[in-house]
């Protein structure tokens, strides 16, 4: 449960998304002192804090249930760093613990060709504990490019506390790749700060799936489009609605789009989570009607 600091603070939160929609340079003004609150006041709790090994972590601390925004702690490993990405929505850095680099990026491709971009580093630089930064869409006279990297220069690990307005684990923003002059679809996904889970959840509003045990196991790894969603839909078909089915692919585009549909028009609820060996994990049940 949350501290009466950091529920008041939700609170405010939600006010400011809520009132301050159409001004994102307001928004980001209005949320800095927050922001800053919580790293001064240490107000994030230890379990969002760990590293897990060897990718950065990525914990949600809070999201309303419109998830119209999220707070996000991510720890980072000595070292570690993330793909270039960029965010599509406006948000804030706190540095909560030691220190990160941030590199900036902008693309000079007119972005005519799928899959197909080129990017430029424009900036770098390094924030120490407590200091903010922004990230993602700024809309004033200095907006600034939505393409940037960040990294721990350090041997130790480091926590930074982000505020985005959109449900940033979720929501399908882009990956860049400037050696290979690439882009890609990107959902970061959120790591469970329990250590359940074996991978990170990255589509799907029924996290309680997970802790259930699956009746059947679809395995169609090795299938493309749309095979694995045919064989998701019928076997939704056959099942009863308390019963769990889970579906092991390693089509991309089946995880993100195609087994989400058929789960959808099926009337059942789900959860997707991507692993760290490269293939994806769909818990879904029909919902009785
Ligand atoms: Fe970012």
């Amino acid at each position: 449960m949350y501290s009466r600091e950091l529920e008041t603070l939700y609170q405010e939160l939600r006010e400011i998304i809520r009132t301050e929609r159409g001004d994102s340079t307001r928004a980001i003004a209005k949320t800095r002192p927050l922001l800053k609150e919580v790293i001064d006041r240490r107000l994030i709790q230890e379990k969002f804090l760990r590293p897990i090994g060897s990718r950065p972590a990525a914990y949600l601390v809070y999201r309303p249930p419109d998830r119209s925004f999220s707070v996000v702690s991510m720890v980072w490993g000595g070292g570690q760093k993330f793909p270039i990405h960029d965010h599509l929505s406006w948000g804030l850095i706190g540095v909560y613990q030691n220190r990160i680099t941030e590199e900036r990026f902008k693309r000079v491709d007119e972005g005519e060709k799928a899959g197909y971009a080129e990017i430029q580093q424009t900036g770098e630089s390094e924030f120490e504990e407590g200091k903010i930064l922004e990230e993602g869409l700024v809309f004033d006279e200095l907006r600034r490019e939505d393409i940037h990297r960040i990294l721990n220069p350090t041997t130790r690990p480091s926590v930074s506390i982000h505020i985005l307005a959109s449900d940033l684990g979720m929501k399908e923003r882009h990956q860049y790749n400037p050696e290979q002059r690439s882009v890609k679809r990107f959902v970061s996904g959120y790591d469970d700060p329990e250590g359940r889970l074996h991978g990170r959840i990255i589509a799907g509003t029924a996290e309680h799936l997970i802790n259930e045990e699956p009746r059947a196991i679809l395995d169609v790894r090795g299938l493309v489009c749309p095979d694995p969603a045919h064989k998701t839909g019928h076997e939704l078909e056959e099942m009863g609605s308390s019963e769990v089915l889970e579906v092991l692919t390693d089509s991309e585009d089946s995880a993100y789009d195609e087994i989400p549909a058929v789960c959808r028009s099926s009337g059942a609820e789900f959860v997707a989570l991507e692993l760290p060996e490269g293939y994806w994990r769909i818990r879904t049940r029909k919902l009785s009607s």
